[in-house]
């Protein structure tokens, strides 16, 4: 999903060595003593009241990425795959031609498979680059490209987004932990269109208010979609969005929106999952675009961006979890189009 504002970098720029000589030796600083985290800033500008009061540490840390993932020359790339992993100027109509809406129809059914045979590989012991490889094989084996692979200078097949991590999270080895709630967002390019949809599995067994997090996200995802229809605002989907995130103390993060889909990956338009009273593009029959609420269970929206540049996660590591559909507005309302048969 695009992102809307830059925020201040991760903090956890560390190595385990580091991981485990700063829990060692950790004594909470005062509250204008530099931050344990190693930001510059004082303590109490930045993880002071990080996890409501208790001290929390990542429970994801930059692990190792396995090389990219090979594509046979038969399948067709999008126009960024060699060009720098930069979309060309699209110069295509919102309002879908109905040879193009067929196309969406089969790419986001694509789409939705590949996210079930990801997700049935999430359990424990299982890395999230094991799920990459899974998902990568099954793009292959519907003749579709895995859009994220080459896009913007990302290197992976799908997004693996682990407890606190918002979005973005990169596969590599770290094995998923009993307990662990991941959201695995897949997006395929098939029949010259994208299709975007992702989805959480609860790794194991998984506590009471993750699994509720999870509920209530889809939820919101549903009562989003729900708004959806032609003639009116965009902002309709965010609004429902955060009044059922805010009935449950949920925070709805807003520096990653939903997006316009199909010859492009990321389109117009914007699609707020909070109310944005100034998000008024006006949706018409036709128009393809994701709704792909992330949702945290502190209330808070604040985030930090590994080094890697795409790793999004919760400033005060509080769990998130995610899902998302690409959605064809009729003339009717809306039609949900990253489902099963
Ligand atoms: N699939 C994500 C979305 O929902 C985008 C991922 S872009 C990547 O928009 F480069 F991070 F993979
Ligand atoms: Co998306
Ligand atoms: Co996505």
């Amino acid at each position: 999903m695009p992102q809307l504002r830059a925020r201040c970098r991760s903090p956890w720029r560390w190595s385990t060595g580091r991981i485990i000589s700063v829990v060692e030796t950790l004594v909470l600083p005062k509250s204008n003593d530099p931050c344990w985290c190693g930001s510059g800033k004082k303590f109490k500008r930045c993880h002071k009241d990080a996890g409501q009061g208790a001290l929390r540490l990542p429970s994801v840390l930059p692990g190792h990425i396995s090389p990219a993932r090979a594509v046979p020359d038969s399948i067709v790339r999008p126009d960024y795959v060699g060009n720098g992993g930069r979309p060309g100027k699209l110069n295509v109509a919102l309002v879908k031609a109905p040879s193009t809406i067929a196309a969406m129809r089969l790419a986001c059914k694509a789409a939705a498979k590949v996210a079930a045979a990801a997700a049935a590989a999430a359990v424990p012991g299982v890395t999230t680059d094991h799920l990459d490889a899974v998902a990568h094989q099954t793009y292959i084996d519907l003749g579709g490209y895995p859009s994220t692979l080459g896009y913007g200078g990302y290197r992976k097949s799908i997004c693996t987004s682990v407890n606190e991590v918002i979005c973005h999270g990169i596969p590599d080895d770290r094995p998923l932990q009993d307990g662990d709630i991941v959201n695995i967002d897949v997006t395929i390019f098939l029949n010259g269109v994208h299709g975007d949809h992702s989805v959480m599995a609860c790794v194991g067994a998984v506590d009471e208010p993750s699994r509720r997090l999870v509920e209530v996200t889809h939820e919101a995802m549903d009562l989003g979609i729900a708004a959806i229809g032609p003639g009116l605002p965009i902002n309709v989907v965010g609004q429902a969005i955060e009044t059922h995130a805010r009935r449950f103390g949920y925070g709805v993060v807003r520096a990653f929106v939903g997006h316009g889909i199909g010859e492009g990956f990321h389109m117009q338009p914007n699609v707020p999952h909070y109310f944005d009273r100034n998000a008024r593009f006006v949706m018409q029959p036709g128009m393809t675009f994701t709704v792909e609420p992330m949702l945290t269970m502190s209330g808070k929206y604040d985030y930090d961006v590994w080094d890697d540049d795409w790793t999004a996660v919760t400033h005060d590591l509080s769990r998130t979890a995610q899902w998302e559909h690409t959605i064809l507005v009729t003339h009717s309302g809306h039609e949900v189009l990253t489902i099963l048969d």
